[in-house]
Parts: structure tokens; C-alpha cells; sequence
């Protein structure tokens, strides 16, 4: 793979951060391009770590995951399988996909655990940040078919998959169906801060997002 073509391909400029974040997040974004390079074993264990210490309401952890690995080519057919046609021609290439499922009630009690959504989500996002620090690139996808997956793999009525998640590491998006590659290469966008944060009353926007107000206070 040309690497300057990979770069300027994405060094399309961001929109404009308010403030300074970490780099890890501020580097992150959703790519659809894999190498064919496979990850190592020792890779996606520290990933399944990263998201086993995610926190999550009364510590229930209420995520599992299924993996699928090049490695396998029945298993990881059978997850590709799931996913929605538009998500195929690109997600067929990552080494490795990953099913989030989560349970709906809290183990001890049976009670509706209506955060199970939440903390799948929180430990996907570790999972996604510790992938990011190791050199990955980290896709998630809403775009499956929910019914076949609970069918194939058998996932009990209480459990609800979530999100399958494509990783691998970078390819280059010249490769990538015109309109993914479009999608790939774009400026992200993203709603401004008074958009979201309001203060005293809904809508109403913080003092907060202001710096030369916060450096007031
Ligand atoms: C829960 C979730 C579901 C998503 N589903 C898909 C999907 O099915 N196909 C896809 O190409 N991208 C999918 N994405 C990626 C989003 O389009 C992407 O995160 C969003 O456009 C913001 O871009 P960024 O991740 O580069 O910041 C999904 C992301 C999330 C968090």
C-alpha cells in the first residue's frame, strides 16, 4: 500500500475542536479499510481485557461478545453473514468481527436492567479506544440483522445483540467501494457544544462552553 497515498487521503482537515482533547480521541475515526495483515491473538485478548474493566451499573457487566476471526473462515462467514448488505463489500476484509450482546436484567434480582444498553456501550468504547492506542482501526456497525444473529448463534431471549464491530489494521481507502471511500476520506462533523450542554434550564446553553467565561469563574 502507497503510504502517501494513505496519508493524504486522510488528512482532510477536521472540524474545528473547542477545546484540547487527548490525542487517542481526537485521532479516532470510523475507517472501513483494512490491510490484510491478521491481529494477533495477543492483540484482541487486550482488546476483550480493555472492555472487561469498563464500569457498569452495580458492576452487573452485562456484555458478552462474540468473535469471529479470518483466522476461522466458517465462523467469521457465518458473523459476516449478519451484517446488512451495504456493510459487506467493505467489513468483508477486516480480520476480525465482533458481536456485542447484552442482558437485559440484572443477574441477581431479574429486574429490567435498563442501563444494559449503556454499559455494552461503555465497554465497546474501551474496547475501541484500547484497539486505537494498539495501531487498529475499529468500525462499528448497527447494520445487521438482529433476528438471524440471535437465531445462529443461539442468543437466549434475554439478551439483546447490539453492535457488531469490524477491527483490523489500516487499509487504504482507494480500495473501498466510490461511496464508502467517500465516506472514509469526508471532514467529520459534529454538533457545537451549545448544541448539547445547557445549563439551568433544557436548551439553555452553558456559560461553560464560553472560555473566556470559564476563565472568569
Ligand atoms: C452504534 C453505531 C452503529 C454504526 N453503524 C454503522 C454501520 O452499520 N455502517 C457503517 O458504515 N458505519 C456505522 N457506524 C459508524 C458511524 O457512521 C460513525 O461513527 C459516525 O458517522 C461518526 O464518524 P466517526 O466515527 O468517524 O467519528 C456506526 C457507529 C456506531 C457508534
Amino acid at each position: 500500500m502507497p503510504n502517501d497515498t494513505v496519508s493524504q487521503a486522510l488528512s482532510v482537515e477536521e472540524d474545528c475542536a473547542q477545546a484540547e482533547i487527548h490525542p487517542l480521541i481526537a485521532q479516532r475515526r470510523t475507517r472501513r479499510a483494512f490491510s490484510s495483515k491478521l491481529v494477533e491473538p495477543q492483540v484482541v485478548r487486550a482488546l476483550l481485557e480493555a472492555a472487561r474493566w469498563a464500569p457498569s451499573s452495580m458492576n452487573e457487566q452485562p456484555w458478552s461478545f462474540i468473535l469471529a476471526t479470518r483466522q476461522h473462515p466458517v465462523e467469521f462467514d457465518r458473523m459476516l453473514g449478519c451484517l446488512l448488505e451495504f456493510n459487506v463489500p467493505w467489513a468483508q476484509h477486516a480480520p476480525v468481527l465482533l458481536l456485542a450482546v447484552a442482558r437485559s436484567s440484572f443477574s441477581r434480582s431479574g429486574d429490567v436492567n435498563r442501563h444494559a444498553l449503556y454499559d455494552v456501550g461503555q465497554a465497546v468504547a474501551a474496547l475501541t479506544y484500547q484497539a486505537i492506542a494498539s495501531g487498529l482501526t475499529v468500525c462499528q456497525m448497527a447494520g445487521f440483522d438482529i433476528q438471524k444473529a440471535r437465531s445462529i448463534y443461539s442468543i437466549p431471549d434475554d439478551h439483546e445483540p447490539v453492535v457488531v464491530v469490524a477491527i483490523g489494521y489500516q487499509g487504504d481507502p482507494a480500495n473501498l467501494p466510490e461511496k464508502v471511500r467517500r465516506k472514509e476520506i469526508a471532514p467529520r462533523k459534529r454538533n457545537s457544544l451549545d448544541h448539547f450542554v445547557f445549563e439551568a434550564k433544557w436548551g439553555q446553553p452553558s456559560r461553560w462552553q464560553d472560555s473566556s467565561q470559564t476563565q472568569r469563574t
